[in-house]
């Protein structure tokens, strides 16, 4: 399932696959076999390893060759698999990349340390980079912004849980958690392809916001997804975010928008973790009534043609920017 991905890109997208799953498994073993391989059963099952391309097509698009970008690009999913392996945990969702969750399988203790033994590898593979060259001050800069990111990401993942809680959350509130949630992660993998090149700090800032910017329309894509997307695509559930009782942009639109009958019904589905398929579905199609869809892609393209501004000011013109042009448009459009 390609969805609006040129050919080439999606080449690129299964070269840097290869490349970084090869480093991982190379990586990622020991003993007990049980933790192992409750960590890698996602990475076993797919997914798009975006943030791995957008490491890999910076540095290639600064010159630098794919293998020296390996480490960083290696660390960044390793990280971004942990998240997923306790955002399942907390969001109860039972599959991803058309598989049971890692909970499902072998149970939320052992989950929960897989997702540890992730997230301290994603650091020792980090470090691989001295080996491939990189000079030491730009490998300690790059542990500073994937540690730092890690955090952001734990106090985005906060929020997100706080606000189910929460009757009214600002569009503002809502952009500073997926900022952190999400955002922060590619923001990390585009100044981590940066440093495999260069510490130059103006490149390096033009790349942190085509990052930020990226990961944010991508999360307000994930959230239109939640809402509108097709299971069998995804490959992960949707409508969990209204049983959950989430603040998605789609959701915070709908609450402000509808009118009273309909809010109402909308507002007994949500966070109700009884609600059968039905009611569900009932309350996703008022969402949808309320004008939300096309009010939240038209958000995510304003933060795409940020951060395709950002691109090509961080970038020369070449092959690997096109690539990366691609992957930006994509973002905003997906369906899986
Ligand atoms: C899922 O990310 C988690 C979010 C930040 C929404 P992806 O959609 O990139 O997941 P995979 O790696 O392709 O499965
Ligand atoms: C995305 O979480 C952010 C992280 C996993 C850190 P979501 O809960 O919004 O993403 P999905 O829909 O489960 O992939
Ligand atoms: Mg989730
Ligand atoms: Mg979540």
């Amino acid at each position: 399932m390609t969805g609006q991905l040129p050919e080439s890109v999606v080449a690129y997208l299964k070269r840097v696959a290869s490349l970084v799953d090869g480093y991982i498994y190379a990586k990622v073993k020991g003993e007990p076999k049980e933790v192992y391989d409750a960590g890698l059963h996602l990475i076993r099952a797919g997914g798009k390893r975006l943030r791995p391309a957008i490491v890999v097509a910076i540095a290639e698009a600064l010159g630098e060759p794919a293998e020296r970008a390996l480490p960083f690009a290696a660390a960044v999913e390793l990280v971004h698999n942990f998240t997923l392996i306790h955002d399942d945990i907390m969001d109860r969702d039972e599959f991803r990349r058309g598989v049971p969750t890692v909970h499902k399988v072998w149970g939320e203790p052992l989950a929960i340390t897989a997702g540890d033994l992730l997230f301290a590898k994603a650091f020792e593979t980090l470090t691989d980079a001295l080996d491939k060259g990189i000079p030491p001050d730009r490998v300690a800069r790059a542990t500073r912004v994937l540690s730092r990111a890690s955090a952001v990401i734990a106090e985005g993942q906060a929020m997100d849980l706080m606000f189910e809680e929460e009757d009214e959350v600002s569009i503002d509130e809502y952009l500073i958690m997926i900022y952190k949630k999400t955002g922060a992660l590619f923001e990390a993998s585009a100044v981590l392809g940066g440093l495999v090149a260069t510490g130059d700090d103006a490149t390096l800032e033009k790349l942190a916001e085509f990052g930020k910017n990226l990961g944010i329309a991508f999360q307000i894509r994930d959230d239109i997804l939640g809402i509108v997307g097709k299971e069998e695509e995804l490959g992960k559930p949707v409508y969990s975010d209204i049983r959950e009782g989430k603040k998605t942009l789609p959701i915070i639109y709908a609450l402000r928008n509808l009118e009273d009958e309909d809010r109402e019904k909308l507002v007994m589905v949500l966070g109700n973790r009884e609600a059968s398929r039905e009611e569900l579905e009932q309350a996703a199609k008022l969402v949808v009534a309320s004008g939300a869809i096309d009010y939240a892609e038209s958000k995510a393209r304003e933060y795409i043609d940020r951060a395709l501004e950002a691109l090509r000011g961080a970038v020369p013109e070449n092959n690997y920017r096109r690539i990366l042009e691609e992957l930006a448009k994509f973002v905003a459009t997906r369906t899986w």
